[in-house]
């Protein structure tokens, strides 16, 4: 039997963004975290590559602000810049106050007999301010947050609970707008429960699970935007799909990432015979901003015909190699390659959903009560090419943000009263789980190769066309059939895909991620892509 449950604050999402703000809340509240897998399984647990942040004398707030504007390709929110890069200090002491363990610059003593933390370099910036956990940053920190979220009483940290979609007011008939809750799909019981809470947290990472190739893992479907556009609030700047320029290209190696720190160690992009090739595309060469990076790459791979390129850094010292860049070096050891003697094959794969949920400097949605935090949201920081590293960044300054804010409305908002029960009672089990299987299969093919690095009006056309089919069925076979899983995340994934190409289709030149052969040039004013959903359409 379905179940009801209550929570003053429910987090969708338990990655770092998520539990960064359950930690950062009063301990008298209760405060539920929901993971859809287990609880490692998000994106946080593979972030390679660190935390971008002034944290060295040399750096400056103005310089790490700039940076961001120019990797953003001139659609930063400069105050949203502004805002993440002057909290960047502060949210990582916090970090270090959680004991998360960053890598130490053991060679840099320093005059007061301390030790300073080592600081690498990724693409865009224009110093070192990447601190980081030698190549395994993420799960340093998930660990660590998640060992403090486990002592602490007042968190309940729920697995295998998928959520379907929010309550709201609106949709209750009721004449408010709050976001009262949500129903979640317990994995364990196969039952619909209904979560009532005074607030409501969107943390639930991107959407790079659209395309084919991608370096996330399987969960990132994009749920909470899709949850959010489904409850009436505005997404932006879609269009901008950040590829990772360098995957490891095998076989049997799924979605594994090249961090970009090895570039900012000095390794080098060259052809399979070897020539470099980034210097004849920016001056920066391999530490140009990401999507330079990729569209080099792939357009290279589409000159010559070729499979895949090389990242080479067998030049450096192979001690260095190993005890900078164990989880790499181990992982490529695994399929063959020994990078202190070899290039790596990479390709680009999907990596990073730059727009999101319309948020301001809290977290705020357009839904009363209905925060979003991490990828899900779009805040104005990343413009239309994330810079390296400012994306865990911005989890950690938003959610403590958006934490305070809810603090300070305690006072104000009371729980809801008892929310109806999921509607199970006309669906029946499924019989052709193949089509959900298909259709994933399907979605995911045609978002790699029409609305990929390289897009066209012809190309986001056709993909238009398709996703509004796929979307017909899948609403079908939501309304007919019991929720599962892989159903819950496809009718996300092409909601979401549909918001992407809908986005990619009103931007009419080219900018930071979003190159179409159609415009190639970038206009003068730099403006948003905002959707507004049609209220009762959903
Ligand atoms: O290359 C990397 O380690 C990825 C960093 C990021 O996406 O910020």
């Amino acid at each position: 039997m379905s179940q009801h449950y209550q929570h003053d604050v429910l987090v969708i999402g338990s990655g770092a963004a998520g539990l960064t703000l359950a930690l950062t809340l009063p301990e008298h509240l209760r405060i539920g975290v929901l993971s859809k897998g287990n609880l490692a399984n998000g994106s946080t647990f593979w972030a390679q590559g660190g935390v971008a942040a002034v944290l060295d004398d040399t750096d400056t707030v103005e310089s790490h602000v700039e940076d961001t504007l120019n990797s953003g390709a001139g659609l930063c929110r400069e105050d949203a810049v502004r805002f993440t890069v002057e909290h960047s200090r502060e949210a990582i002491q916090w970090l270090i106050e959680q004991g998360v363990p960053f890598t130490r610059d053991d060679e840099t003593a320093r005059e007061d007999g301390g030790f300073e933390f080592h600081l690498t370099r990724e693409g865009g910036h224009s110093h070192r301010r990447i601190i980081h956990a030698a190549d395994a940053t993420g799960a340093a920190i998930f660990k660590a947050l998640l060992d403090q979220a486990r002592a602490r009483h007042n968190i309940e940290l729920l697995e295998q609970r998928v959520a379907v979609d929010l309550i709201t007011e609106r949709k209750l008939g009721q004449s408010g707008q709050r976001c009262l809750g949500a129903y979640v799909l317990n994995r364990n019981t196969g039952e619909v429960d209904t979560y009532a809470a005074r607030f409501v947290i969107l943390a639930t990472g991107g959407a790079a699970k659209v395309y084919l190739y991608t370096s996330n893992p399987d969960g990132a479907c994009g749920d909470g935007i899709a949850m959010a556009w489904r409850a009436g609030c505005r997404v932006g700047n879609l269009e901008f799909n950040q590829f990772h320029p360098t995957c490891l290209y095998h076989p049997k190696a799924k979605s594994f990432l090249v961090t970009e720190a090895l570039r900012g160690e000095g390794a080098l992009l060259r052809l399979p015979n070897g020539d470099r090739f980034m210097q004849r595309f920016d001056a920066r060469a391999e530490l140009a901003p990401r999507d330079i990076v990729a569209r080099a790459i792939d357009h290279e791979m589409k000159r010559l015909g070729v499979d895949c390129v090389y990242l080479d850094i067998s030049h450096k010292d192979a001690n260095f190699i190993k005890s900078h860049f164990p989880t790499v070096y181990e992982r490529c050891l695994e399929f063959g390659i020994d990078i202190t003697r070899e290039p790596i094959p990479v390709v680009p794969a999907a990596h990073y959903t730059c727009g999101g949920v319309v948020v301001d400097q809290h977290g705020h949605t357009d839904v009363p009560g209905l925060y979003a935090i991490g990828e899900t949201s779009f805040t104005g920081l990343h413009g239309a090419n994330r810079m390296a590293s400012n994306s865990l960044l911005e989890c950690f300054v938003y959610a403590r943000s958006a934490a305070a804010d809810i603090t300070a409305q305690l006072e104000q908002i009371s729980m809801p009263g008892r929310l109806p029960t999921w509607d199970a009672s006309q669906v029946t089990d499924s019989d052709e789980d193949v089509i959900i299987a298909h259709n994933w299969d399907e979605l995911r093919r045609f978002m790699w190769d029409y609305v990929g690095i390289v897009r066209t009006n012809k190309r986001l056309q056709r993909a238009q066309h398709r996703v509004r089919l796929l979307l017909d069925e899948i609403d079908e076979f939501y309304s007919n059939y019991r929720v599962s899983r892989d159903l819950i995340e496809l009718r996300n994934l092409a909601q979401v895909a549909e918001l992407m190409i809908i986005s990619a289709m009103q931007r009419k030149e080219s900018r930071g991620l979003h190159y179409t052969l159609d415009y190639p040039e970038q206009l003068a004013e730099a403006k948003d892509t905002i959707l507004q959903p049609r209220l009762g359409a959903n």
